[in-house]
């Protein structure tokens, strides 16, 4: 055997034994792949990946389901839908579970609503909807909500109920040890604090060095990495999204599908929910169903100089760059938004660390994704702009830029047939609770160009879910098929669960960069009873109607009698189409027609409320005291480390801004 067979052969075993980057290290590295591999394909449908996957998926849920639905209906007069309903496996209802953004709050908050469904968390049979997870296909998250379901998918679907159970005041090594902000890991450690900046400075001269551009996002996610994968060596830097293929839950399906969603960025410009590109990541492709668009790649060979697809140097790829935590931190990256807030950080940035640069300080607060993997594709429809795909580099940012802060775009496919979303959202409107914005802003993109392929239920103006508390509970939208035929086709019923004051007052900035262990608990458990309706007690019915909800799509289309327990669940939590601001609508019957008066008025005011958060002076004392031990650290150090350390005190500066 020759010499470079035998390294070969090795490197293979080595990489099917665990799957990461093919240098162990942060840097992306070169593999073989087929001569004639082409890695883009024209978004037309699911992948035949994602379609062999949820055969698997839908044998799991449907057990699940039934559990579930026996469960919850069990006070029911009658339950014979439940026979008509798995009379055959193509009428179980499909679910999805949207994650909305919002930092830490989006994270915690998130995790004890997701806790409400899962069967593993105690209690959650007896005062909660578990078992709902077990029967649930698809799971999207956005910045701080994709923390948090990030944070379990590539931890082998780890629970809620463990993470809690690991956290203790010594335990420093347990996910989501959050006591120490990112910006001072050590505490009062600087030692510490200085190793683990030396690290991550390490690795992102491993990538420079390997030749692939990088940006603030890359050091974002190393440093966010350590507190979601404290159990891998280097916080994960060799940890790739691709993995999750060769995990044993994720390839029996013992899961719901992961998705992450970031939108598409140009330095120097904006968007909003009726021009941008809605990416997401799952975990065989990344790309975007949009008309700019219209292409998927295959998510492992990131990082390969392709055009159309082809790699350009026949028979050579790229692995390792899908690094999870760049892609976890791509999600999140709010960083765009903070700085051009604060012009003090901007000039910061500019002088320190860009001053013999000739890149804006935009391009580093993207993430970037060099060499473009869509270069040259030709799936975009004509008379869209073909920018993305003429660009050597694509930019990507924070998947709530868009102002869709619920990553709804991914679970609202048709292709996907999902009969209802449950959209837990931890956004910030008025003083850091929710408005509704987000349901808004994805309701008003079906009518744009770029929204021609999707469809969302009729929502109320933010008046109006002010007015009637829709976002202090949970609300249902689209409760009848009927009402929906003049959209594209007919939508998910959508289950709003908005974050809420019951035992916690939860409103915590989206800055707040660490949580005590005491505050951790508290934050989940407000957000399970945000989720159960105060643990059921508020309504001993919710479950039932939770069961309602997840059977009406299929119960309209099967004709299946709806149980009279459901007319009355339906009466107290669908939104029936009632406006409050009477005056803001053009024409009486309005709220079901596109009427651009009502949803111009409420994109209006839903800027105007993010705008106001992001300007609240909400600072976390302890984010605030963290930027002076990490300007130390930052001393100690910053002989070898030079300009990349004042990149780290750069995140000082701006968290003690916010
Ligand atoms: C959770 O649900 C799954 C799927 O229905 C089931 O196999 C498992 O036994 C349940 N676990 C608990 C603790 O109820
Ligand atoms: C609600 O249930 C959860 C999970 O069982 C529990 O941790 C929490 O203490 C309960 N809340 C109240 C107010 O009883
Ligand atoms: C997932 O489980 C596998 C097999 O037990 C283990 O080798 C791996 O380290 C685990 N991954 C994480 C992130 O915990
Ligand atoms: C500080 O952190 C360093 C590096 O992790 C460790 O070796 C040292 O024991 C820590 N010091 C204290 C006082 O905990
Ligand atoms: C998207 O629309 C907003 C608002 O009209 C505009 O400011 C922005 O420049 C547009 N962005 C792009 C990329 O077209
Ligand atoms: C990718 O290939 C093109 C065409 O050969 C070349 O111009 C470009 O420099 C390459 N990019 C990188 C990052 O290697
Ligand atoms: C991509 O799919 C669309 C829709 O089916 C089709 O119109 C278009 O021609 C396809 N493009 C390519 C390059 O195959
Ligand atoms: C059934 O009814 C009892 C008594 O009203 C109530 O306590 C219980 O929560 C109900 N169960 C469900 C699943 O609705
Ligand atoms: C349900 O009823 C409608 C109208 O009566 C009919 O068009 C449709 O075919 C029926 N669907 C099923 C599955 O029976
Ligand atoms: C559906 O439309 C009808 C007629 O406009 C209205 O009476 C009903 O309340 C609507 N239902 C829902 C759930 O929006
Ligand atoms: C619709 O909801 C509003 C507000 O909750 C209520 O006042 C009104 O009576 C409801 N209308 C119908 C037809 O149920
Ligand atoms: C809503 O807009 C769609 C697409 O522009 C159009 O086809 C439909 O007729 C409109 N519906 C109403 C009620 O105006």
């Amino acid at each position: 055997m020759q010499l470079q067979d035998l390294l070969l052969s090795l490197s293979v075993a080595i990489s099917t034994a665990h799957a990461w980057s093919p240098t162990d290290s942060y840097a992306p590295g070169e593999i073989t792949c087929d001569a004639d591999v082409n890695l883009v394909r024209n978004a037309t449908d699911l992948s035949s990946d994602e379609q062999e996957w949820l055969k698997k998926r839908d044998t799991i849920t449907e057990s699940a389901m039934k559990t579930f639905l026996t469960r919850a209906t069990a006070n029911f007069s009658d339950t014979s839908f439940l026979d008509s309903l798995f009379e055959n496996s193509s009428y179980v209802p499909r679910v999805g579970i949207a994650a909305s953004g919002g930092g830490y709050r989006a994270m915690l908050s998130g995790a004890g609503m997701l806790a409400a469904f899962d069967n593993r968390t105690r209690g959650a049979n007896e005062n909660g909807l578990g078992g709902l997870l077990q029967a649930t296909t698809y799971l999207s998250g956005l910045s701080g909500g994709n923390w948090m379901t990030g944070t379990l998918a590539w931890n082998n679907w780890t629970s809620v109920q463990e993470i809690i159970d690991s956290f203790s005041d010594s335990n420093t090594s347990s996910i989501w040890d959050i006591t120490n902000s990112i910006v001072t890991p050590g505490g009062n450690n600087s030692t510490f604090t200085s190793e683990r900046f030396a690290s991550i400075i390490s690795d992102i001269d491993d990538k420079q060095e390997a030749g692939f551009d990088i940006t603030l996002v890359d050091v974002w996610g190393r440093m966010l990495s350590y507190y979601f994968f404290p159990s891998l060596p280097n916080g994960g830097a060799a940890y790739t999204w691709s993995t999750l293929r060769d995990a044993d839950v994720f390839m029996n399906a013992e899961m719901p599908f992961p998705i992450s969603v970031a939108d598409g960025q140009y330095p120097g410009t904006s968007v909003d929910s009726l021009n941008s590109t809605v990416f997401e990541f799952n975990p065989f492709e990344m790309g975007s169903w949009d008309p700019t668009l219209n292409a998927f790649t295959d998510v492992k060979y990131l990082g390969t100089n392709v055009t159309n697809g082809s790699p350009i140097e026949s028979g050579k790829c790229i692995a390792g760059f899908d690094n999870v935590g760049f892609i976890i931190g791509t999600s999140s990256d709010i960083l765009n938004d903070i700085t051009s807030s604060y012009e003090a950080v901007l000039t910061y940035l500019e002088t320190e660390f860009l001053s013999d640069s000739t890149a804006t300080s935009d391009e580093y607060t993207l993430g970037i994704y060099s060499p473009n993997p869509f270069k040259g594709t030709t799936n975009i429809d004509s008379n869209y702009s073909t920018s993305i795909v003429d660009s050597d580099s694509l930019y990507l940012a924070d998947g709530g830029e868009d102002g869709e802060v619920v990553p709804f775009i991914p679970l609202i496919k048709k292709e996907r047939e999902i009969d209802v979303v449950f959209a837990f959202d931890n956004d910030d409107g008025s003083d850091d609770w929710p408005s509704g914005s987000n349901l808004i802003s994805t309701y008003e993109r079906q009518f744009s160009s770029q929204g021609k392929s999707i469809a969302f239920p009729y929502v109320p103006d933010l008046a109006t879910f002010s007015d009637l508390g829709l976002n202090e509970r949970p609300t249902f939208f689209g409760c009848d098929a009927s009402n929906l035929t003049d959209l594209a086709y007919v939508p998910p019923l959508i289950v709003y669960i908005p974050n809420a004051q019951y035992s916690y007052p939860s409103n915590t900035s989206t800055y707040t960069l660490s949580y005590s262990m005491e505050e951790r608990l508290e934050m989940i458990q407000n957000g399970y009873e945000a989720a159960t309706r105060n643990n059921l007690t508020e309504d001993s019915g919710f479950l039932g109607c939770v069961g309602c909800a997840v059977i009406r799509r299929k119960q309209e289309s099967l004709n299946i009698t709806l149980p009279s327990e459901c007319e009355q669940c339906f009466a107290n939590y669908c939104w029936n189409g009632t406006l409050t601001d009477v005056s803001s609508v053009s024409s009486s019957n309005s709220s079901y027609s596109n009427s651009t008066t009502t949803l111009s008025s409420g994109a209006a005011e839903s800027t105007t409320a993010s705008s106001n958060a992001s300007n609240s002076s909400s600072t976390s004392s302890s984010s605030a005291a963290s930027s002076s031990s990490a300007a130390k650290a930052n001393a100690a150090a910053s002989v070898e480390t030079g300009k990349l350390f004042s990149l780290l005190t750069a995140f000082g500066v701006l968290f003690s801004l916010m």
